[in-house]
């Protein structure tokens, strides 16, 4: 074990890094993370004040959304040459409190004796593919090469601590019309309406979801949560939707499960990014017990914590990415010493 100058990045490593780590897609971009830095370890907490009690009462999908920044954090740090050790849940008073994170310079011969002194180049990719990735959320051309793709999606997942399957398209029309009776039912629940609108369709703050990124009327896609009307359009009026539609699911549906959920979630979407696929998350499914269990009978196994979908664009990516929060708002200090760093 090092000196803390030989175990911890610099201010400025770790500052650029969680401010990349803070680009991963959160339910409605509620961005509900809490970062703390001491003199050896960082710590990722949820932020309860965050939470969307009518949309996720049990915070799973707030965890989750702390899962995606977490693997993102490590993926912008392992491009920097550091490696990082997670403890998951740790031992804390603090329930919001998710993971500590230690870290290992690569290029700092270890007891091991092992020759990692640079990041892989897919390492060095997915890194990349943070800032270029959005969600897309218009219809999507069919994606070459599924096969190939699913079965490293399905390993990277697997190694993340999900299960990843594919929907198939025999089973596709059953989904619509699963989605359209989630969102008939939605219309009528005015807590849930009530922090839609609060959350989409606005540019004042930054977190929520912009009009820009949200389908014009009649662009919408039947497997989609509905969402007020925006300003996104697809060049192909009538465009049909021919996203491929993957489901990851976890074996328990505990906090554990919901945060490594959402770092497989984060290691799908980069490197579907990384091949030049457009992805979107979608959840209003896994949001009640009857469409999660219509779900698990597509699957036959596992809990379903999110679908998502993946494909080619048809129009150009919105070169503006959806807006974050500020780092001074996520990222706090724990010592004073961390400081003069
Ligand atoms: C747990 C979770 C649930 C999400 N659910 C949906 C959803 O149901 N529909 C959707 O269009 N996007 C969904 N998203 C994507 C977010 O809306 C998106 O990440 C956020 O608006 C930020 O935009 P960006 O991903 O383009 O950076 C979800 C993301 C996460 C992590």
């Amino acid at each position: 074990m090092g000196t803390p100058a030989e175990s911890m990045p610099d201010r400025r490593t770790l500052e650029s890094a969680v401010a990349l780590a803070c680009r991963a897609p959160s339910l409605h971009n509620s961005q509900p993370w809490r970062w703390i830095l001491g003199a050896h370890a960082l710590t990722l907490y949820c932020d309860n004040d965050r939470i969307l009690p009518a949309t996720d009462p049990s915070g799973r999908q707030m965890v989750l959304s702390c899962g995606t920044a977490l693997h993102h954090l490590r993926t912008a740090l392992a491009a920097q040459r550091w490696s990082s050790e997670i403890e998951r849940m740790p031992r804390s008073p603090d329930r919001q409190c998710l993971a500590t994170l230690r870290f290992r310079r690569l290029d700092e011969s270890s007891d091991t004796g092992s020759s990692d002194t640079e990041p892989s180049d897919t390492g060095v990719r997915l890194a990349a593919a943070i800032a270029r990735r959005r969600t897309e959320r218009l219809p999507m051309a069919a994606p070459p090469e599924l096969p190939s793709t699913v079965t490293l999606l399905q390993e990277l997942a697997e190694h993340a601590g999900a299960r990843l399957d594919v929907i198939g398209e025999d089973e596709r029309a059953a989904l619509d019309d699963m989605s359209r009776r989630i969102s008939g039912k939605r219309r009528a629940d005015s807590g849930y309406l009530s922090e839609l609108n609060w959350w989409t369709g606005h540019a004042i703050f930054p977190e929520g979801v912009p009009a820009e990124t949200l389908p014009a009327a009649g662009s919408a896609v039947a497997i989609e949560r509905e969402f007020p009307p925006g300003r996104a359009t697809s060049e192909t009026a009538g465009e049909v939707d021919h996203a491929a539609i993957l489901l990851l699911s976890t074996a328990t549906d505990l906090r554990l499960d919901w945060l490594r959920c959402g770092e497989a979630l984060s290691v799908v979407l980069l490197t579907c990014t990384d091949r030049g696929l457009a992805t979107c998350p979608v959840t209003h499914l896994t949001e009640s017990e009857d469409s999660r269990a219509f779900l698990r009978g597509l699957t036959g196994d596992g809990v379903p914590q999110v679908l998502i979908r993946v494909g080619i664009r048809t129009s150009p990516a919105s070169e503006t990415p959806t807006p974050r929060r500020p780092l001074s708002e996520v990222l706090f200090r724990e010592h004073p010493e961390a400081d003069s760093r």
